[in-house]
């Protein structure tokens, strides 16, 4: 028996292969009974003819129930007007697993909580197939995007002894009767690393207590973070817009099925390419102005005063007027972390740079250049009220060699909702962990 793939029937035309897998659909008109069989690579139509199998076999498939998983016997062929389809003529069927009880996933509409609780199913279904390989195809683009670039990867901790990104969002655990953190970034571990090996990235879990329900956050999310010795905040923006460019790429060169799949207007990727326009925050802040006036005459939302952060719909009435992502760089130091650098010609600027996706999808990169003078980096640690002794290691990378550097992460659900077209990001991990969701 010469067992197959679906994704490699094409090399079996006129052979008998074996096919493993699960009966996802099934159709019978008298004596053909027309079996849909998902193997994990695809869906193969599989047609089992009476005259062929017998009235024992052809009575027993006609008992089979979806997501029975089964062996399929036949002989291949080529589908006679579809191009890339084929279809086995089966010989021989062998049940090897059979659903005991009906199967929780029909055709029929789910709730999202439904589909939630049986995610560990629902993982099996089209459009969640389509998506899971898209953020695969995504995140080998993004691997593959700073080996050719000679950037080391080096993989930060995940239990760590102080915040990163503020501490209104920490995991605490208890690590051996010492408090500890799961990490939120890996940030200051690639900026000790940048110091070793010249360019870095670490890629992997962040983990951030996020209190409130939203569309765009997850409590577990994957983030890659470049980290770049004598880079400065031009230069980070640089490398985000060709990583992004190139990630774009990746996805139209190989996953055009599954964007067709999921309705995904292509033509918006199609468009992306550098440079990206590039605004200060202040420009922001008046643009967003201008669209907020427009939305509403008399608006009801309070005007975006200059040092507020933005609201994610602030971040989509900023993307709409652009096709291609937006760089917002040069923020109120205020509402940006302790490690930025601040700007030389205005001591209220911090030298980050968030780029915002298009069509409304957020921000997807957070990120710029980093405090390199000690002195002006414990006046930062100080005015955000965190505490020295945890940050010891990190003032020793401005003791030894202080050298500007740049850096900045990316977050992979944000950007699989935004090539996926999702509103919301929790189908853009297998298993997502969200405010209200542990399980499964
Ligand atoms: O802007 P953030 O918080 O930046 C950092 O963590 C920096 N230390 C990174 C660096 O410079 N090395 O997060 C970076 C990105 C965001 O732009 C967003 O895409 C994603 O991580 N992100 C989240 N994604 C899903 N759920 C959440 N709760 C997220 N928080 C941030
Ligand atoms: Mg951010």
């Amino acid at each position: 028996m010469t067992f197959v793939t679906s994704a490699h029937l094409a090399e079996h035309v006129d052979e008998s292969v074996t096919l493993q897998g699960w009966l996802y659909n099934k159709r019978s008109s008298g004596k053909l009974h027309f079996l849909e069989i998902r193997d994990g690579f695809g869906i193969v139509q599989c047609v089992m003819s009476k005259r062929d199998v017998g009235d024992e076999a052809f009575a027993g498939a006609a008992e089979l129930s979806q997501e029975s998983s089964v062996a399929v016997t036949g002989k291949v062929s080529r589908h006679p007007k579809q191009p890339d389809v084929y279809e086995l003529a089966v010989e021989r069927l062998e049940i090897l697993g059979p659903t005991s009880e009906a199967y929780p996933i029909t055709k029929k509409e789910h709730g999202t909580e439904f589909l939630m609780d049986h995610r560990h199913l629902w993982l099996r279904s089209k459009r969640q197939h389509a998506i899971l390989r898209v953020r695969h195809a995504i995140i080998r683009a993004i691997r593959d995007f700073f080996d050719e670039r000679d950037f080391t990867l080096i993989d930060a901790p995940i239990f760590t002894p102080n915040a990163c990104e503020g501490t209104s969002t920490l995991f605490e655990t208890d690590y051996h009767g010492q408090p500890a953190y799961l990490t939120q970034s890996g940030q200051l571990y690639m900026e000790g690393a940048a110091a070793a090996f010249g360019r870095v990235y670490c890629f992997g879990p962040t983990f951030r207590a996020e209190k409130s329900k939203t569309r765009r956050h997850l409590a577990e999310f994957w983030m890659v973070e470049p980290e770049v010795a004598f880079m400065d905040l031009e230069g980070a923006m640089e490398l985000a817009e060709n990583l992004i460019c190139s990630i774009v790429g990746r996805v139209l060169e190989t996953r055009r099925p599954e964007l067709q799949a999921l309705e995904r207007d292509i033509g918006k990727l199609e468009v992306i390419k550098t440079p990206f326009p590039r605004l200060t925050y202040t420009e922001a802040v008046h643009i967003i102005g201008e669209e907020r006036a427009k939305q509403t005459e008399q608006s009801e939302a309070p005007p975006l005063e200059w040092g507020n952060d933005f609201g994610g719909e602030d971040e989509t009435l900023l993307s709409n007027r652009f096709d291609n992502p937006v760089m917002v760089h040069r923020w109120p130091a205020e509402v940006k972390a302790f490690y930025l650098k601040r700007a030389p010609d205005d001591e209220r600027l911090a030298l980050g740079v968030d780029v915002i996706a298009p069509e409304g999808y957020g921000e997807i990169v957070g990120g710029g250049q980093r405090e390199d003078d000690l002195a002006r980096l414990d006046a930062s640690i100080e005015r955000h009220g965190l505490p020295f002794e945890a940050f010891s290691w990190y003032r020793d990378l401005r003791r030894y060699g202080t050298f500007p550097h740049a850096g900045f992460g990316l977050g992979i659900e944000r950007v699989v909702a935004w090539m996926c077209a999702l509103t919301h990001v929790r189908e853009t991990i297998p298993f997502p962990r969200m405010l209200n969701r542990l399980s499964p």
